[in-house]
C-alpha cells in the first residue's frame, strides 16, 4: 500500500473478504491460535505483550476487520495505520517483527480455513498484509514524521 499504488485488485479484495468472513465467527479461537503461533515462532516477542491477550486479540481482529473493510479506499487507511505503527514502536516492535507476525497470521488462516485457504487466497492475504506492513514499517521508523 503505497501512494503510487493506491488500489488493490478487486479479485484480491474479494478473496480476502470471503475468507475473512469465515474467520470472524471464530475470532476468539483464531486470536488464541494466532498468539500460540506467534510465540512458538519467536518466544522473545511474548514480553512485549503486557495486557490481557484476550482483549488484545480482540483489538487485533477489530483492526484487521477495519483493514479488510477498507480495502476499497486504501488512502483512508494510511493515517490510522501510521498512528498504529507509531504506537507499535512504543511497544518495542521492530521492523523485522512484521514478517514474523505476517507468517503467524498466514499460518492461523491456514489452520482456521483448512481447504478454503487455497493458493489464490494465500496470495491475496500475503499481498494485503504486505501492504499494511509496508505502511506500518515506514511510519514506525524513528525518522518518520
Ligand atoms: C498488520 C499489522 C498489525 C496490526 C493490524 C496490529 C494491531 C494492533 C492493535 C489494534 C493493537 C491495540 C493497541 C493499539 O491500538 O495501539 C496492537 C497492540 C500491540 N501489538 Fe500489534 N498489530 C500489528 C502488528 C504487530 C507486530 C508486527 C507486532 C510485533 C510483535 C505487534 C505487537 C503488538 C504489541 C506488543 C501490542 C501491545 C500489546 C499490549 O499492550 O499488551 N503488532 N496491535
Amino acid at each position: 500500500m503505497t501512494q503510487k499504488e493506491p488500489t488493490v485488485n478487486p479479485e484480491t479484495i474479494q478473496r480476502v473478504r470471503q475468507s475473512w468472513a469465515q474467520v470472524t465467527p471464530i475470532a476468539s479461537q483464531a486470536a488464541e491460535l494466532f498468539y500460540a503461533n506467534l510465540f512458538a515462532a519467536d518466544p522473545t516477542l511474548r514480553p512485549l505483550f503486557r495486557s490481557d491477550l484476550t482483549a488484545q486479540g480482540h483489538k487485533l481482529i477489530q483492526m484487521l476487520d477495519a483493514a479488510v473493510n477498507g480495502l476499497d479506499d486504501l488512502e483512508a487507511l494510511v493515517p490510522p495505520l501510521q498512528a498504529l505503527a507509531r504506537r507499535h514502536s512504543g511497544y518495542g516492535v521492530l521492523p523485522a517483527h512484521y514478517a514474523t507476525v505476517g507468517a503467524a497470521l498466514l499460518l492461523t488462516l491456514e489452520q482456521g480455513l483448512g481447504p478454503a485457504f487455497t493458493q489464490p487466497v494465500r496470495a491475496a492475504w500475503t499481498e494485503v498484509y504486505g501492504r499494511v506492513a509496508d505502511v506500518m514499517i515506514a511510519a514506525g521508523q524513528p525518522s518518520a514524521a
